[in-house]
Parts: structure tokens; sequence; C-alpha cells
């Protein structure tokens, strides 16, 4: 109970794994238990590792476990601008329930890819089905910067990661390069 509290008083920053690491190449298993107190931890140490890493998004997998949860943090920032802001929401067995045809290109980054961005193509508008921090099963339907953010975290648990899903090597740009010419 005591560590409960000085955990979410005191937060820990979670290393972020890269590219090459296997981790990120593995199928998550569903989470049974989110009530279990390491679940509700991982939980409030992704939150605070995504903020300090300023990203929109942040997969279990990154942070070297092998579990279906992801966090959708989208809010404008420098690394995205122009992003929506919403509620930080943790998404516990996510799943994609429909999605438009349509499809649109964006450009995206991952702190597990650092200094690359990519031009990715991705469903323009998708419904959702995940359990909530609270072991709530919510439905929700996403559009736009927020529905990519998802289906970028949902790919994570799939082992897959941005560059899987650009159409050419030419959508691939430095970093550097995105801020100077292409926003
Ligand atoms: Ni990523």
């Amino acid at each position: 109970m005591i560590n409960s509290v000085i955990n979410k008083l005191f937060p820990k920053k979670l290393a972020i794994y890269q590219l090459g690491n296997s981790q990120l190449r593995k199928q998550a298993e569903p989470i049974t238990n989110v009530q279990d107190p390491q679940i509700q931890q991982l939980i409030d140490q992704m939150l605070f590792t995504l903020q300090k890493s300023r990203g929109v998004g942040l997969a279990a997998p990154q942070v070297g476990r092998s579990l279906q949860l992801i966090i959708v943090a989208s809010h404008p920032n420098d690394r995205y601008p122009d992003a929506p802001t919403m509620e930080p929401t943790a998404m516990i067995n996510p799943r994609i329930i429909s999605h438009t045809e349509e499809t649109e290109k964006g450009w995206e980054g991952c702190l597990s890819v650092p200094m690359i961005r990519g031009l990715v193509p991705r469903y323009r508008q998708i419904v959702v089905e995940y359990g909530d921090q609270y072991g709530n099963q919510q439905v929700r339907e996403l559009d736009g910067f927020v529905a990519r953010i998802f289906q970028h975290e949902y790919d994570h648990l799939e082992g897959k990661v941005f560059l899987d899903r650009v159409e050419s090597n030419l959508d691939l740009v430095s970093e550097s390069e995105y801020h100077s010419a292409l926003r």
C-alpha cells in the first residue's frame, strides 16, 4: 500500500527500448487482471515516461513489457506541434472493431526509432474497443491524428514498427529535414 502511494508520488521514467531490440518484434500477451498493482504501476510509469519524452503514444513492448497495453496521449508539443489535445488514455487489450476503407498518409515518428520520420498510410477513421485503467470496457470512434496514434501503438503490440508500413524508402526522412522543410 505504502509502496503504491510512493510510486504514484514519485513515478519512475522507464528506459525506452530502441529499434533492434527483440522485445519490439514480439507479439504482446493479453492482460488478464488490470487491477493487479504491477499493471497499475506500469500504467502510471508509462504515463510519466511519455510525458517526459514529449511523445504522443507509447506501447508496453517499448518499455520491455510484452503486454497488450498502450497509451494514447495526443497533445501539441515540439515533436508534434499540430497534434490535437486529449486526456492521456491507457488502453488495455485494444482491438480495432471497424475502419473506413479510406487511408491517408501522414508523418510519424517513434520513441524507439530516433531521428527518423516516415510517411505512413493509416485508416482515416476507426472504431476501437479496449479496457480502461479502471477495468471498464470502452468503445470509441477515433479519427485523424488520434486514429493514427492508435494504429501506430497497436502495431507495437504485434511486433511491428512504422518503418514496416512505409510504401517506399523515399517516404523516410531525417527528423531535422522534417522540421526544416516538410512541415
Ligand atoms: Ni512507436
